[in-house]
């Protein structure tokens, strides 16, 4: 792409009204990614300067953009939104190129082939303008400006204008344009409001141009990748269309899916080749799965790294956590706030560990709750044990050294230190009570007699190596 010929311009200041929420529609998210960011990213990568059009929620989306391309991109404000024709004119002070790319900011699926073919085409026909078409005979798939062409005029008249044939006139508009500086110089005030929105529309560029005998070249693409997002329920279909490409794409680099339909990956997930990915499995925000590891039904893994031939058993959630390899976890199990498991380890079902260590080949296999806790190897956790980490007012660790056998039902009052090798027998209670309670503020005798709440009382607020707060 030529940068010193064209730039870009994204009309992003849309009030979204259609989408009934109060959130602008391009900060909503597809497979992870913020709508406004596949088209920002796109043009990135193709190295078209970009200014973005920016007025409704303009704060908000200014930092999305920024915070993934820093200041690469220029803005311009659009105060009262007044049509996409009216976004175009608030960009006009920054075009300095001989071609301008304009794109709605509402098409995530848009790939850089399009913008690519658009631009050769162009250039070739030595248009005045030029926009990308698609074909869509299915009016119930949302709104399109209806693109009419008799052989000796074109034009684009927006669904509520239009009193034609919708099912007849398939063609529509996809919101991406290549136009010549100086046609829109010459054109871009001669818009009106003139229509039923009472809007400045940018595609009555195209009607000008034809009407003045100029050249208008069209390029057809397909409907999905030229979606527009304009309801909640283009939105859910626009990210069907995503995930499903997502979901190829591992397909293509061995990874298998059970039921492929009902799974949802993030855009910056990595799977390793081999793994099986069952049912209604979410693999969210940069988990990372390893080689030949199986993820069973209805788990959901968020910023989690899993480890090569690891298996996480069916309803299972994994939230920012790291699981070392062949390690087997659920079902039902709850490995969250960055908790670590160590290779060979068994995290069992209904078991919830919370900013916890466990080393490599330790168990912990039914019904238990570990938390601020550090675990060492070859440790076996009896099953409906807890760490009682709370006391009330903050949180104590428990540490449990390697080769450690806890009975069943036991109950660790932390903070707590279990040295190595040591066997408790079932239903114990483990209190460390030399830390638990401290000389500095506690007075048993004192306790018996004061009118004062216990909780104030037994914990040291004076030691700092007694309150440590995790
Ligand atoms: C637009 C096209 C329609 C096309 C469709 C493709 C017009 C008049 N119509 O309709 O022909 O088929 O896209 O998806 O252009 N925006 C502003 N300022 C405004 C209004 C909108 O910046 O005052 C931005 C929006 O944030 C959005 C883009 O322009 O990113 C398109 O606006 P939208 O309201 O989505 O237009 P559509 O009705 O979808
Ligand atoms: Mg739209």
């Amino acid at each position: 792409m030529p940068s010193e010929k064209l730039q870009a311009i994204i009309l992003a200041a849309g009030k979204a009204t259609r989408f009934k929420t109060d959130k602008s529609k391009l900060l909503e998210k597809i497979c992870g990614q913020e709508m406004i960011l596949y088209v920002t990213k796109l043009l990135e990568e193709i190295n078209i300067p970009t200014t973005a059009v920016v007025g409704f929620q303009r704060e908000a989306l200014q930092k999305t953009i920024k915070k993934q391309h820093n200041n690469r991109i220029n803005y311009t404000l659009q105060k009262e939104q007044k049509g996409t024709g009216h976004a175009l004119l608030c960009a006009q002070p920054h075009l300095t190129k001989e071609n301008i790319l304009v794109l709605n900011g509402d098409m995530p699926l848009i790939s850089k082939d399009i913008i690519n073919a658009l631009y050769e085409k162009h250039v070739k026909t030595e248009a005045k303008i030029s926009f990308v078409t698609a074909h869509n005979s299915d009016p119930t798939a949302g709104a399109y400006g209806r693109v009419i062409n008799n052989n000796k005029t074109i034009e684009i008249i927006e669904e509520k204008d239009f009193t034609g044939d919708i099912h007849e006139h398939c063609c529509i508009n996809a919101g991406i344009y290549i136009i010549k500086k100086q046609f829109l110089d010459n054109h871009i005030n001669n818009l009106t409001t003139e229509n039923k929105s009472h809007e400045f529309y940018i595609t009555d560029l195209v009607k000008i141009a034809s009407e003045k005998g100029l050249t208008v070249s069209t390029l057809s693409a397909p409907f999905d990748k030229v979606r527009g997002v304009n309801t909640l329920k283009e939105l859910w279909a626009a990210e069907q269309v995503k995930r499903a490409e997502v979901v190829k794409q591992w397909m293509n680099k061995g990874v298998r899916f059970s039921l492929a339909q009902s799974v949802h990956i993030d855009l910056n997930v990595t799977i390793g080749a081999g793994t099986y990915i069952d049912c209604n499995v979410h693999l969210l925000k940069g988990t990372q799965v390893g080689k030949n590891c199986t993820i069973n039904g209805f788990s959901t893994l968020s910023q989690a790294t899993v480890g090569d031939n690891t298996t996480i058993y069916p309803h299972s959630i994994i939230g920012n956590s790291t699981i070392g390899k062949n390690a087997k976890i659920g079902p039902f199990a709850c490995i969250h706030e960055e908790a670590t498991i160590g290779d060979d380890a068994i995290i069992g079902n209904f078991v919830e560990v919370r900013k916890s260590s466990i080393g490599n080949n330790s168990k912990a296999k039914h019904l238990t709750y570990l938390a601020n806790s550090c675990i060492g190897s070859n440790v076996t956790i009896g099953a409906g044990t807890i760490t009682c980490n709370h006391d009330g007012h903050q949180y104590h660790r428990t540490i449990i050294e390697n080769n450690v056998f806890i009975g069943a039902n036991n109950s660790l009052v932390a903070p707590v230190d279990i040295k190595e090798h040591t066997a408790t027998t079932a239903g114990a209670i483990i209190c460390n009570t030399p830390q638990t309670t401290c000389s500095i503020c506690y007075n048993p005798q004192e306790e018996s007699t004061s009118n004062q709440p216990k909780k104030k009382k037994r914990f040291c607020k004076k030691n700092k190596e007694h309150q440590v707060s995790l």
